[in-house]
């Protein structure tokens, strides 16, 4: 039995659809601040059958020890945790607590129950502004927001307790820009307020609950001005976490990091056309200014995961527009 933390969220009802399809059994678990266990039922339509789904909290021992005792789990796949990069500068002890103290007590809990294979949701923010694009796993790790030194602690805490520990197998995966949806249009993305991500703004303007997209910053120097970024649809995500799976049920001993990315960078322009042909929507948009902290390019290089883990994005910009769309379309409010 697989764990899910943060199992009613985006990237991980997906990654549930897909290992439950590759044969394997999950249960999520939960607190519900950022998902809704509608959700759950939809993943629950996709595969045929229920998804055991526990609600509770990763920094609250009680609740994990009650998780560990219910079920035998093989491995833990570490999805929970705040992700909203501004919010974390306001917060920063929520995220501190949230994403690093969750993680510390989670791992507690693990080594109690003698688990001692894990899956960890880093992101590309770990690199900050790379010195250049493709970024290697190797490239330095200078986050510049408080929720990327969250994801960058809870690295260095999972390589230090795999040096003391060698029994543990930990894989850290370092997400670029996750966007599209599951074909069913069942699943998809659904944030909460206003969308601080690119795609989500897009589809909320497409299906009119936006009057128009804001493009943050013209005079970047790439080809046409706007931002570049290394999207990658979720269900090629959703299979980097299955391949990551496999990696670490066969008891490797040690900790593997890889960029999970397409290696190909698209700007917000580029995005916003291939999304009017997938939709035949027209999305109004305006460039603004920069937004604070943003960089102008970055992509990552995907080739340490192809090599360790035999996996590869395969679905293009136009199937991530097609199926965000899809989603969007059929879920004019996300899940409300
Ligand atoms: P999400 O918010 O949809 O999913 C996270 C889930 O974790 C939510 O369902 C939330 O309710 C749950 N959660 C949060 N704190 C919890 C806690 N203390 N106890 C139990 N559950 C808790 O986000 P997502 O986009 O699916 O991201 C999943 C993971 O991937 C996060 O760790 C995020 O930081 C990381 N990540 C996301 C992106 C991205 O752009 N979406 C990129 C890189 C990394
Ligand atoms: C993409 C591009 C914006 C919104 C963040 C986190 C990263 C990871 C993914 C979690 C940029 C532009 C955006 C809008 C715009 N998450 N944009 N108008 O900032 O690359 O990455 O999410 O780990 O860690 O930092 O993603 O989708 O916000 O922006 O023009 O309304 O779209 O400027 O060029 P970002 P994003």
């Amino acid at each position: 039995m697989i764990l899910l933390t943060g199992g009613a969220g985006y990237i991980a009802l997906h990654t549930a659809a897909v290992l439950i399809e590759t044969g394997h059994d999950v249960v999520l678990f939960d607190n519900f601040c950022n998902s809704k266990p509608l959700a759950v039922e939809r993943l629950a339509a996709i595969v045929g059958r229920p998804v055991p789904c526990v609600q509770g909290d990763v920094r609250s021992r009680t609740d994990l020890d009650g998780l560990f005792d219910q079920y035998s789990i093989d491995a833990v796949i570490h999805f929970a945790g705040l992700k909203a990069v501004g919010e974390s500068a306001a917060e920063p002890l929520r995220y501190y607590d949230n994403n690093v103290g969750g993680s510390l007590v989670l791992l507690e809990a693990m080594q109690q129950a003698e688990v001692r294979r894990i899956v960890f949701s880093s992101s590309a923010c770990v690199y900050g502004e790379p010195d250049a694009s493709p970024i290697p796993e190797s490239a330095a790790l200078r986050p510049a927001n408080v929720y990327g030194r969250t994801k960058l602690m809870v690295e260095e805490i999972l390589r230090d307790l795999q040096l003391a520990a060698p029994g543990w197998s930990v894989a850290l995966l370092r997400y670029f820009n996750p966007v599209g949806a599951h074909p069913s249009g069942l699943i998809g993305e659904d944030p909460n307020g206003v969308p601080n991500n690119l795609m989500p703004f897009v589809t909320q303007v497409a299906v009119g609950r936006r009057p128009q997209l804001q493009v943050f910053g013209g005079d970047y120097p790439t080809p046409d001005g706007s931002g570049v970024r290394d999207y990658i649809h979720v269900m090629d995500l959703a299979d980097g976490h299955r391949a990551a799976l496999d990696w670490a049920l066969r008891d490797p001993r040690e900790v593997l990091t890889a960029n999970l990315g397409t290696g190909q960078g698209y700007s917000v322009l580029d995005l916003v056309r291939s999304f009017e042909q997938a939709s035949g929507r027209a999305i109004p948009y305006r460039i603004v200014a920069r937004r604070a902290g943003d960089v102008a390019a970055y992509w990552g290089d995907p080739l340490l995961a192809r090599q360790r883990l035999g996996w590869t994005a395969r679905r293009t910009l136009e199937d991530m527009c097609r199926d965000s769309w899809n989603w969007q379309s059929r879920n004019p409010q996300g899940f409300a």
